[in-house]
């Protein structure tokens, strides 16, 4: 299984690289999780001729290392503010490519990067491709929030239709895990009537005071591409 999976993540990620990072991207995001490796992977099989005049843009540490451990130039995004495309994993994605996304706690720079793309690609494999959010990925919505405010944000999403709303814990409990940004993230599964209208728990959840980013991605990407168990890959866009 495990191995099945990996295959379907090369697969999604090779398959996107070759549709979409064309010779003339100079600017290119790189997003974070475990399926853009791949990406890194495809676009250092283009070859250096190509590769010497881009400039990569991170979302995170992991994929600032990727960048860095690659030869690549990297940049930042407070200096290349436009974008070619950026290739990023996701947590799950509907049949309207809404996705949640921030199972890695990334989900700020993330959706900065997504949104200053001209092209913004997903990829994954067949695990996260679903109709309906929440399907597959039952831990909820990553949303990231000021340190200081976590607490009563916890009671009002209790409210709101998510009793199970959790403060995200590191491994072994040390404590709560912190993002890239300094902050601190709760995971908030809701109901699938929610799910079924990701924009407007978007915006309802954006309201909310100490919100600094939420993991749901709604009318960003242009196309999905999924590595299925069967060695195929479909896309949906
Ligand atoms: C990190 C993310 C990742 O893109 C998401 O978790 C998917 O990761 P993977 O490729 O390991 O399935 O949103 O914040």
């Amino acid at each position: 299984m495990s191995q099945q999976i990996e295959a379907a993540k090369k697969l999604a990620a090779f398959t996107a690289v070759d549709n979409h990072v064309k010779p003339t991207d100079k600017f290119i995001g790189i997003g974070s999780g475990s399926t853009v490796p791949y990406v890194v992977d495809r676009i250092l099989q283009q070859g250096e001729e190509v590769n010497k005049d881009r400039i990569f843009l991170p979302t995170g540490f992991q994929s600032r290392q990727l960048i860095v451990n690659g030869g690549l130039r990297l940049g930042d995004v407070s200096q290349y503010t436009h974008i070619d495309v950026t290739i990023d994993g996701a947590d799950e994605v509907d049949s309207n490519l809404n996705c949640i996304k921030g199972g890695g706690a990334c989900q700020l720079q993330e959706k900065v990067l997504a949104e200053a793309a001209n092209t913004f690609i997903v990829v994954a494999d067949f695990r996260k491709k679903s109709s309906i959010l929440g399907t597959s990925w039952k831990q909820g919505v990553p949303i990231e929030v000021a340190p200081g405010a976590y607490a009563p944000m916890l009671e009002r999403l209790k409210k709101m239709g998510s009793p199970n709303a959790a403060l995200r814990m590191a491994k072994m409990k040390a404590g709560p895990v912190v993002t890239d940004n300094g902050n601190f993230v709760i995971d908030a599964p809701f109901s699938e009537e929610d799910y079924k209208n990701p924009k407007e728990l978007l915006v309802k959840l954006k309201m909310l005071t100490g919100v600094v980013e939420v993991g749901l991605f709604c009318d960003m990407a242009k196309a999905a591409y999924f590595g299925n168990e069967d060695g195929s890959v479909s896309v949906r866009w």
